[in-house]
């Protein structure tokens, strides 16, 4: 006993803590502990749309100190943008054209959360995931009892499917099978669509609180009733008071079947920086799929840690959108995300 105090007494002489021992032992090399934690916001986007999100993320933590009221505002941007075709309104639709919604909200102060699968006709899903955490003794509400409940608290009833999104949908539809009697037009001349992400929207507060948002309109073209990963706990999102926070985007079958996000917290909880653990949640999905890294399908895990490190890992390169942003006090920055494949 005498000796583990002296030795913990001897590493605190040197400034090491037991967590930052730990980050050695397992050897992982690329992490480089930043001094002080203080608030950020962080999106799974890179440049131009992390700043949308992020800077209205950051002047409403400025204006009420609440990192969820941060994040939420962020999430509210691409959720009310009908440019954005896989987040709220513009969303691209199920296989019966009709856009439904998923979102989860985490509190790592409460470890409380809340979300909402299947929602349609409302967009902003991530503020009635919020509502169910805030204001009900659950955790999920699916479907019709979503709607319900989103009424019930005031929000209106839209209609979601964009004229563009409509178009996207008609083309799928008219062009799934030959043995159906939905005929492509002759010219075959449908409008062709940028496609967009779920987002993650993370943050941390003034007292080392910390939150995050997963909001999504989910598959394209996915069977009516059919939920992601996005709504659900440990999978789309995770976040840990004492660790940091962590959220995916991408083929929603495979967060839930590794439950990624709370892996990811996890490896960071031993020792790992966001950066290696992002890249390990990646590597686990290749395990799942019998170690081959030649998927047809992508994922993209975000996250950070309480020291404010930051990390991005895909599978695919994603171009444009490989990287994601972080805000602090000192402006905005990018993570450069890693392609896995
Ligand atoms: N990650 C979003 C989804 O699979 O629905």
């Amino acid at each position: 006993m005498t000796k583990r105090r002296d030795f913990l007494q001897s590493l605190g002489m040197m400034g090491i803590s037991l967590p930052v021992l730990h980050k050695i032992l397992n050897r992982d090399s690329s992490y480089v502990p930043t001094t002080a934690a203080s608030p950020l916001v962080m999106c799974s986007r890179g440049e131009s749309w992390g700043k949308k999100v992020l800077e209205p993320a950051w002047a409403k933590f400025k204006e009420t100190n609440s990192i969820l009221d941060a994040i939420e505002a962020g999430s509210n941007v691409v959720e009310l943008d009908p440019e954005d075709t896989s987040v709220g309104y513009g969303g691209l639709p199920d296989e019966r054209g009709v856009v439904s919604l998923d979102a989860s909200i985490m509190y790592g102060p409460t470890y409380n959360c809340g979300s909402v699968a299947s929602l349609e006709n409302i967009k902003k899903a991530c503020s009635v995931a919020r509502l169910v955490m805030e204001r009900t003794d659950h955790s999920m509400i699916v479907g019709a009892g979503a709607l319900a409940f989103a009424k019930a608290h005031g929000f209106p009833e839209e209609n979601l499917l964009t004229e563009n999104a409509r178009l996207t949908w008609l083309e799928w539809k008219e062009n799934l099978s030959d043995n159906d009697d939905w005929l492509p037009p002759p010219d075959g001349d449908y409008k062709k669509f940028r496609k967009g992400g779920t987002i993650n929207v993370l943050g941390m507060g003034s007292e080392g609180d910390v939150a995050g948002i997963t909001t999504t309109s989910g598959l394209f073209g996915k069977i009516h009733g059919r939920i992601g990963d996005s709504p659900i706990i440990g999978a789309g999102l995770f976040v840990d008071n004492e660790v940091g926070a962590a959220g995916a985007t991408g083929r929603g079958e495979e967060l839930i079947r590794t439950c990624g996000s709370f892996l990811l917290v996890e490896k960071m909880r031993a020792g790992k920086s966001p950066q290696i653990a992002c890249e390990e949640v990646i590597e686990r999905i290749f395990y799942v799929n019998g170690g081959k890294k030649n998927v047809n399908f992508n994922v993209k895990m975000v996250a950070f840690n309480k020291d404010g490190d930051a990390g991005s890992a895909s599978i695919m390169p994603l171009g444009d959108n490989a990287s994601a942003s972080v805000i602090t006090a000192q402006g905005m920055r990018l993570i450069p995300g890693k392609s896995m494949m």
